[in-house]
């Protein structure tokens, strides 16, 4: 089957090739790295073996209690941060007939996010949303301890159980968290949840192909041994020992670092596809907690075009020189849509008569991928045959697996996240939780002044 392909050509001019070919073996040393464990967050690189990310037990049991709810549910609500949320919600939103929430059913559930905000509104009028729903709940958190989720599940929690009775809320509700630490793995265990276990070796943002991402995407009917299949493939091309050539993640991972070196600090990653919209999001966090850390880091931004090229796209155009752009290209789409012949032709659009929107979408992307290289936005792209499972996951092994050299080539840490605590030791101060007592008093002196 054809992969996955990159095309870094528009990128020279902006970093030279000389630059290019001195940084690969650095590269390659970065990803042996990565399989011989000898540099720094070497305790999180279960994902990069994605072959032994999970058993054959333990995808049959996901398929399985998948299938259960499937056939009695019509929602399933997603309880979940970060890369807890993340991996789920871009697939699932890839795959998914865009307006598939105007027509939740049995035997085919629509998938809602709870605990990824602490908006007020937003958990209320879900709970009002789901009320006269058959539904159940997938709760996911590796700590077992973060604050949103934890007060959306108990939230549901109530709400299920006063539906359904305990025991059959009991069977409605799924934890996927640590092998035995935290606070919902005792709930868990106390309540009698079915539960899938997050390894310890597998942070967030890298754990969409274990079951945070898997159980989720079996339940919104997609397959998720193609899935996999994917990612094994891409591993596959990049193991270590694989030539620079074949490593197509370090392909990208060389020359994003060589466009930082040359003050393109900010990479915009554009998509043509409305779908794409929640990739980006996860390949943002991925990239965001990976690389931003000791002063350091390419800042990730998306954008959605054409729609962006009507907001976004002057700045990209003219403002500031700091960025290049990763464009993500689908060669063909499910559908066809032909454009008609219109007798009036007031709009004078008969000239694209019989023509494919997706014909015109991709004159856009040719259009703007020239246009950006004239402004001096360096352009990578990135091509795949069709938005699937089998894609999805090699994009989502190929950015993983470059993500991490990437951050060693970058002389970063990529597998921690220290900068994440600071904001939550402040609301935990401001909330007055037991043991932030010094910092409660602290803060508010400093609100004080
Ligand atoms: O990538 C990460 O580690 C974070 O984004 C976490 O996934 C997020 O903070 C949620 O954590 P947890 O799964 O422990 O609730």
């Amino acid at each position: 089957m054809k992969n996955l392909s990159i095309d870094i050509s528009k990128a020279f001019g902006f970093v030279s090739e000389n630059d290019y070919k001195a940084l690969q073996n650095k590269a390659l040393e970065c990803n042996a790295a990565l399989y011989d464990k000898n540099l720094p967050g070497n305790d999180f690189l279960g994902w990069a073996d994605v072959k032994n990310i999970i058993s054959e037990d333990e995808l049959s049991q996901i398929e399985a209690k998948a299938a259960e709810l499937r056939k009695k549910i019509d929602v399933l609500v997603v309880i979940g941060i970060g890369g807890s949320y993340l991996g789920a919600k871009a697939v699932i939103e890839a795959l998914s007939n865009s307006f598939v929430q105007m027509n939740p059913k049995k035997g085919n559930p629509i998938i809602l996010f709870a605990g990824q905000n602490i908006g007020e509104d937003y958990i209320s009028e879900l709970m009002d949303a789901i009320a006269d729903r058959s539904y159940a709940l997938c709760v996911i958190s590796k700590s077992g301890t973060t604050t949103e989720p934890a007060i959306a599940f108990r939230l549901l929690k109530a709400k299920i159980e006063e539906k359904y009775g305990k025991a059959e809320a009991a069977n409605r509700i799924v934890a996927i968290t640590d092998k035995s630490r935290g606070a919902l793995r005792t709930l868990a265990d106390s309540e009698g949840y079915k539960t899938f276990v997050i390894g310890d070796t597998v942070g967030g943002r890298f754990s969409v192909l274990t079951p945070v991402g898997l159980f989720p995407i079996a339940v919104a009917g997609f397959d998720i041994r193609q899935l996999l299949q994917g990612a094994y493939d891409i591993e596959a091309i990049s193991q270590k020992g694989k030539s620079f050539d074949e490593n197509i993640p370090a392909h990208y991972a060389v020359v994003r670092n060589l466009l930082y070196q040359k003050k393109f600090s900010t990479e915009i990653l554009v998509n043509f596809h409305p779908k794409l919209h929640y990739f980006s999001e996860w390949w943002k966090q991925l990239y965001g907690e990976s690389e931003g850390k000791d002063g350091k880091g390419i800042f990730p931004a998306s954008v959605d075009f054409t729609s962006d090229l009507h907001s976004m796209g002057q700045y990209i155009q003219e403002g500031v020189r700091l960025m290049y752009e990763t464009v993500i290209s689908i060669a063909e789409p499910d559908r066809k849509v032909e454009i008609p012949s219109d007798a009036q032709n007031l709009d004078q659009l008969n000239f694209l008569a019989g023509k494919r929107v997706d014909f015109v979408n991709k004159q856009a992307e040719l259009g703007t991928q020239l246009a950006h290289l004239d402004g001096g936005v360096p352009q990578i792209r990135i091509e795949i045959p069709k938005l699937n499972e089998y894609y999805l996951g090699q994009m989502i092994y190929f950015f993983e697996k470059a993500c991490g050299i990437s951050g060693y080539i970058l002389g970063v840490n990529p597998f921690n996240q220290p900068g994440v605590e600071a904001y939550k030791k402040n609301m935990f101060a401001l909330l007055d939780k037991p043991g932030y007592e010094e910092a409660s008093k602290a803060i508010r002196a400093r609100l004080a002044k």
